[in-house]
């Protein structure tokens, strides 16, 4: 099978999937989106209110910043994918439990599989905790990790730098650097083409 229709095929099983309790109070799964060979994809906590509604990711008040914060990094929707750690919304957007992170694990692992991409982006503890366990947080935002064979950057919440209006800087300060890695990334690739 194509990976594209692979992908496809995931994303039916996360609209229909019953495997945690979460599908009983959502209203639409989120399985995410953007193009099957992303550079960079980025993961996010859970869908929240207007992610259940539009069955999209990131589309409410912490979205609109996060293109803000991609623009920084000189990245645009279209060209990243963005999923979530959970797929469907937590009731009260409260934090996801353990199992259903746990039951919602093979749809990541496979999402990850297939898109392949080079750099990962986490979004808030519950992402980051996924690659980089011992890690906190506010030692260890915008700084790349080797994990395997790509890497892993850590960020603060977008919603964080909504609600915590002395973050806003730092994460911005964050996306600017993960502009600078990324065009590092990029020089270094042509020069071990060259
Ligand atoms: N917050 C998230 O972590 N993910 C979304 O899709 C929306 C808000």
């Amino acid at each position: 099978m194509q990976q594209r229709e692979r992908l496809a095929e995931i994303a039916e099983q996360i609209r229909s999937c019953t495997r945690c309790p979460l599908h009983q109070t959502r209203t639409r799964a989120v399985p995410g989106e953007g193009p099957a060979q992303p550079r960079v994809m980025l993961i996010g906590e859970a869908p929240g209110f207007y992610e259940d509604r539009s069955g999209r990711p990131f589309v409410g008040a912490a979205g609109r910043f996060l293109n803000a914060l991609l623009a920084r990094a000189g990245l645009t929707r279209e060209e990243v994918f963005i999923t979530n750690i959970v797929k469907c919304r937590p009731p009260r957007n409260r934090d996801p439990l353990p199992a259903e992170v746990e039951a919602c694990k093979p749809y990541l692992e496979e999402q990850i599989r297939l898109l392949n991409p080079q750099v990962i982006v986490t979004l808030g503890r519950f992402a980051m905790a996924y690659f980089l366990p011992q890690a906190r947080i506010s030692r260890v935002h915008g700084q790349p990790f080797q994990v395997g064979d790509r890497w892993v950057v850590p960020m603060y919440h977008p919603a964080a730098g909504l609600y915590r209006e002395a973050l806003r800087p730092v994460i911005e300060a964050d996306f600017d650097r993960l502009r600078a890695f990324l065009d590092a990334l990029s020089r270094q690739g042509k020069l071990s083409l060259s």
